[in-house]
């Protein structure tokens, strides 16, 4: 579906703008979403990998997914999708970019300033004195890794049962409360709370607009639904001429 006149005005007259980003944008750079037919929940079980329990009954299968996580995550660049963000935040008045995603496509396309609800797969958080640190070395495989204070690090992901990290989470609903136009792209809006986001921008007065290449749950609240690939749609709706009033 060709980006419509309506997406068009609505991204024009915005003056502040919130994009909430899901796996879908970085299916384009080669990365597994997590649900449809190709999903990493079809191959793999979140209870086994993604939980604090997961972790504390089994550390080495989840890191050794991690491990893999990182490697096929290294190996992924930035597509037009991340690009056309990265491109919008240097021209829009006010713009928040909150993403689901832990792969710092983002950031790599040249995206600023990032929230990132579920953490990062480039952190790792010691289990015992908390301390977090980056760490982009992809060369391990099977083995666990350790703080310097001699405990057991984790992935700084945010797994199912956690709660967001309390500062980012706060900033992303502020930034929708206030934003006037939403741009949600290529999440399946079925984890919560990232999808309340969705329902929050429109009751606080908000127009939204979906870019996804199927329907998602949220579909029949939002304004405007373009339906396709976010590699695709974004550059396009992102063009100069769109912007030119911001
Ligand atoms: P999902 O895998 O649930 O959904 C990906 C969405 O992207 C689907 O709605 C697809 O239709 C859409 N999609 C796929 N390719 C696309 C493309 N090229 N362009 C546009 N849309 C496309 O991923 P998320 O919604 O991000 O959490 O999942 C939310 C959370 O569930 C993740 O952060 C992760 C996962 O379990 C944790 O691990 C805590």
């Amino acid at each position: 579906m060709p980006v419509t006149e309506e997406a068009r005005s609505l991204l024009k007259s915005a003056k502040s703008i919130a994009v909430l980003t899901g796996a879908g944008i970085s299916a384009e750079s080669g990365i597994p979403t997590f649900r449809g037919a190709a999903g990493l929940w079809k191959q793999f079980r979140p209870e086994e990998l993604a939980t604090p329990e997961a972790f504390a009954r089994d550390p080495q299968t989840v890191w050794e997914w991690y491990h893999w996580r990182r490697k096929l995550i290294a190996q992924a660049k930035p597509n037009a999708g991340h690009q056309a963000l990265a491109r919008l935040e240097q021209v829009a008045p006010s713009f928040t970019l909150i993403t689901q995603n832990v792969d710092g496509l983002h950031q790599a396309a040249g995206s600023k300033e990032v929230l990132e609800l579920h953490g990062s797969i480039w952190k790792l958080r010691c289990t015992q004195c908390g301390c977090e640190w980056v760490d982009r070395n992809t060369s391990e495989s099977g083995q666990l890794v350790y703080c310097q204070c001699g405990a057991l690090a984790r992935p700084g992901v945010v797994w199912f049962g956690e709660s967001l990290p309390p500062g980012v989470w706060q900033s992303a609903e502020q930034a929708i409360k206030s934003c006037d136009l939403l741009l949600v792209a290529g999440t399946s809006a079925v984890v919560y709370p990232a999808a309340g986001l969705v329902p929050l921008a429109s009751s606080s007065g908000a127009k939204v607009i979906e870019i996804n290449i199927e329907p998602s749950p949220m579909s029949g609240i939002v304004n405007v639904q373009l339906t396709g690939r976010a590699g695709e749609i974004l550059p396009n709706l992102i063009q100069e001429s769109s912007l030119a009033n911001l």
